[in-house]
Order: structure tokens, then C-alpha cells, then sequence
């Protein structure tokens, strides 16, 4: 589902189900055709090697023990340089703000939308983003390594364009080198060229009857406001160090990001939110609250070139509140 075009989030194969196929397929090829193909195949659909195609396997529909991926532990890290550089990638995917702060625009960390330090499945897990790349992405229409997949977080989640240097790292930092190489160490065992169960983001159907942010706002203040803030702002602890991170004004993600298309929003916050408490929400709520959330003010777009609308046009197409009317104001100025 990363950005529409990529993965659809398939069920893996499991080892069994691969080598049933593979006897099935041996079978069909030794009998020829007719009644044997017929009844090999209905076999194969009972042994679970054949599933119907035209109906993906959704993410949500499977559960969490389903997933067949585990990604190393911590104290698995190796000692030595490569372990140093695991444990410092480690260090920026879960602290960004501190550890890579001359890039960071904001007040998120790479793990407050990729749970459990990138490990979680169904909350994008870097385990499965490792063995996908490189990949062509629609969003920028080319070929897209890890490094620039990498900036594209921190140019829209990281609103990297308010950050110290105004941007996010340039080509070959050692924040690229350290961070693929604490999702290379995750992915340890992870099969490439597959797409792995639990990859991305769920995608949710849109309800039937759409969305409505105003419905999103009971849901917001009755299942979020208690962590988030009634403002959305997020909570700080007595140190000032910010525990629940902020949803939208100056300190979240920008309007360019992923998490600002309801739809994306709506897959992460079904699985992942509220905290702890995954598919717990409704389909509906969960588009609801993304809704809500997605039709507040938020820094701009790094890609606007011209006026909102122009901006509008070129890159905000589907579930976007981005040059939308809402509250008598148009989304999109920004808010610094
Ligand atoms: C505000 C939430 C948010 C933050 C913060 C964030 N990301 Fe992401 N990330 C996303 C979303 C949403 C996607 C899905 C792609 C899309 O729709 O644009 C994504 C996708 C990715 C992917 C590709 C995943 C895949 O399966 O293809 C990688 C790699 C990634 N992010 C790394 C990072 C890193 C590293 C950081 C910190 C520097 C970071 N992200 C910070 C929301 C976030
Ligand atoms: C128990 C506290 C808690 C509740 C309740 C909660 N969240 Fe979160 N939420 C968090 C934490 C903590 C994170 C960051 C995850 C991490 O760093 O491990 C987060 C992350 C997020 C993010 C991505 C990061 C960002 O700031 O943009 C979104 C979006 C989000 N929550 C939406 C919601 C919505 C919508 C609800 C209500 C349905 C909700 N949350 C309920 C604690 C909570």
C-alpha cells in the first residue's frame, strides 16, 4: 500500500505451503490434464497453495501471531563496528530529534510512526521496507533506493525544511549509512523480492457512506485526546521531554507526508492506535479520526511551488483535505 502502488500486503508463503505447491504443481505435470488437474487443484485451495488472486489478502484480516517474521532483539546486536553502527541507526530511528537534529523539523521520532522501533508489523516495519528496495515509487516517479526512501521521511515526516540545515541529509550521511544498517540487521533472515505479511500499512476500504471529520472529533476526544491532547499537541513529561507525540500544528508531520492522506492514516491508526489497543476502532472510526486529524493546519508542503491550488493539482490527488475548505478556511498555508 506505500503510497498506493506497492505493496498490497499479500500473505507470505510459509515454508510448508511452498513445498505442497511445489508437489501439487509436480503432480498436475506428471497426470496431465482433466479430472487429476481438477482434483489437485481443488487439493491445492484445501492445502492453502492456491488462493484466489482477484481477492488480496488484507493485512488486517490476519492476525498478529499469523505473522511469520521476527525481527533480532536487541541483545542480539553483534559487537564491533558494525554493532556500533546498528546500535547508533538504532539510536536515531527512536530519538531523531536528539540524534540526527541538524535534519529534524519537528517534534517526531521515525518510531513514533514505525512501532516498537521499526519492529512492529502493520506499522510499516523496516524489516519488510529493507528487502524492498530499491522500488519505483509513483509519488516521485523513479527508481527510489533505501537512502532516498529514507529522505523522503525525513523531508515530509520529519518537516526537515524548519530543521537546522534546512533539509534533510545530503546524499551518502552517515545518518543513511547508520540507519540502513539497523534495518539491514533487522531484516536478518527476511527473504528479498517477496512481499512480507505485515509490510506497510494496512489498507482499509472506505465506508461506504465516506468519511466525516466532525464524527472523527467524538472519536478523537473519546479514544486519543487522553494521550494526544485535546489540542493535538501531544504531552510533554515533566522534563520537557515530549512522551506523546504531537498529531498536527508546527511540531507534526507536513502536509507532503504519507500520514496526511486520510487513507494511509486511517490503515495506521486501525492497527496501531489507540496505543496498545490495535483493531480495536471500527473501519469507520478509524477513518473518521484520520479524517480529523488530516483537516487541521500543519507545515506546508516542501513541493509548493506556485499557489495552493496549483500545488493542490499536481500533488495532492484521492484522500487529501490539502486546498480543501474546511471550517470556512483552505487547508495548505501552513503553519510557520
Ligand atoms: C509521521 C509519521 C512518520 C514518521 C515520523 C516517519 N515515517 Fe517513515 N513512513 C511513514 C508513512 C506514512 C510511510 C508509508 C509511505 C507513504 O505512504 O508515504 C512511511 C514509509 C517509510 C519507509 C518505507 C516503508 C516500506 O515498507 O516501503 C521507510 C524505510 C521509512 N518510512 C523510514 C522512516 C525513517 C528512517 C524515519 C525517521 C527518519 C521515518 N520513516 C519517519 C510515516 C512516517
Ligand atoms: C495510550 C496513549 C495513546 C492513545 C490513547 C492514542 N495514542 Fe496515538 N500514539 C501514542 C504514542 C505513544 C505514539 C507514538 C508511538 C511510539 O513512539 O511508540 C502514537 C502515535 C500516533 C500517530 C503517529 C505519530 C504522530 O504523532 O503523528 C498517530 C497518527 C496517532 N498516534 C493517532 C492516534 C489516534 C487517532 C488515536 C485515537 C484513536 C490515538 N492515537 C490514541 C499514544 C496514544
Amino acid at each position: 500500500m506505500i503510497d498506493d502502488d506497492r505493496i498490497s500486503a499479500e500473505a507470505q508463503d510459509s515454508p510448508k505451503q511452498e513445498g505442497a505447491g511445489r508437489a501439487v504443481r509436480r503432480g498436475v505435470i506428471a497426470l496431465g490434464g482433466g479430472a487429476a488437474l481438477f482434483v489437485l487443484v481443488s487439493m491445492a485451495f484445501d492445502l492453502g497453495w492456491l488462493r484466489d488472486r482477484g481477492e488480496p489478502v488484507k493485512n488486517r484480516e490476519a492476525p498478529q501471531a499469523m505473522h511469520t517474521f521476527f525481527p533480532p532483539g536487541e541483545q542480539a546486536i553483534p559487537d564491533g563496528p558494525a554493532g556500533d553502527a546498528i546500535k547508533r541507526g538504532q539510536a536515531i530511528f527512536m530519538n531523531t530529534r536528539m540524534n540526527a537534529k541538524d535534519f529534524v523539523g519537528n517534534h517526531l521520532s521515525c518510531s513514533n510512526c514505525h512501532l516498537d522501533g521499526g519492529r512492529k508489523a502493520d506499522s510499516a516495519p523496516m524489516w519488510a521496507a529493507w528487502v524492498s528496495y530499491p522500488a519505483y515509487r509513483k509519488k516521485n516517479k523513479q527508481i527510489n533506493t533505501m537512502e532516498d526512501r529514507i529522505k523522503g521521511c525525513f523531508t515530509y515526516s520529519m518537516n526537515a525544511q524548519n530543521s537546522p540545515t534546512g533539509g534533510a541529509p545530503p546524499a551518502g550521511h552517515d545518518v543513511y549509512k547508520d540507519l540502513q544498517t539497523y534495518m539491514h540487521w533487522l531484516a536478518t533472515g527476511a527473504p528479498t523480492g517477496k512481499k512480507m505479511l505485515g509490510a506497510g500499512y494496512p489498507e482499509l476500504d472506505k465506508p461506504a457512506g465516506g468519511y466525516d471529520p466532525a464524527r472523527g472529533k467524538l472519536v478523537y476526544d473519546a479514544k486519543c485526546a487522553v494521550c494526544h491532547g485535546s489540542d493535538g499537541q501531544g504531552q510533554r513529561d515533566l522534563n520537557g521531554r515530549l512522551v506523546f507525540p504531537p498529531l498536527w500544528g508546527p511540531d507534526s508531520y507536513n502536509w507532503g507526508a504519507g500520514m496526511a492522506r486520510v487513507n494511509t492514516a486511517a490503515g495506521f491508526i486501525k492497527a496501531n492506535m489507540p496505543l496498545g489497543q490495535g483493531n480495536s476502532l471500527t473501519d469507520q472510526q478509524a477513518w473518521d479520526a484520520a479524517a480529523f486529524i488530516d483537516s487541521q493546519e500543519r507545515p506546508r508542503d516542501p513541493r509548493q511551488k506556485g499557489s495552493i491550488a496549483d500545488n493542490a493539482k499536481a500533488n495532492h490527488g484521492g484522500d487529501s483535505y490539502y486546498g480543501k475548505v474546511v471550517g470556512g478556511r483552505q487547508l495548505g498555508a501552513g503553519t510557520k
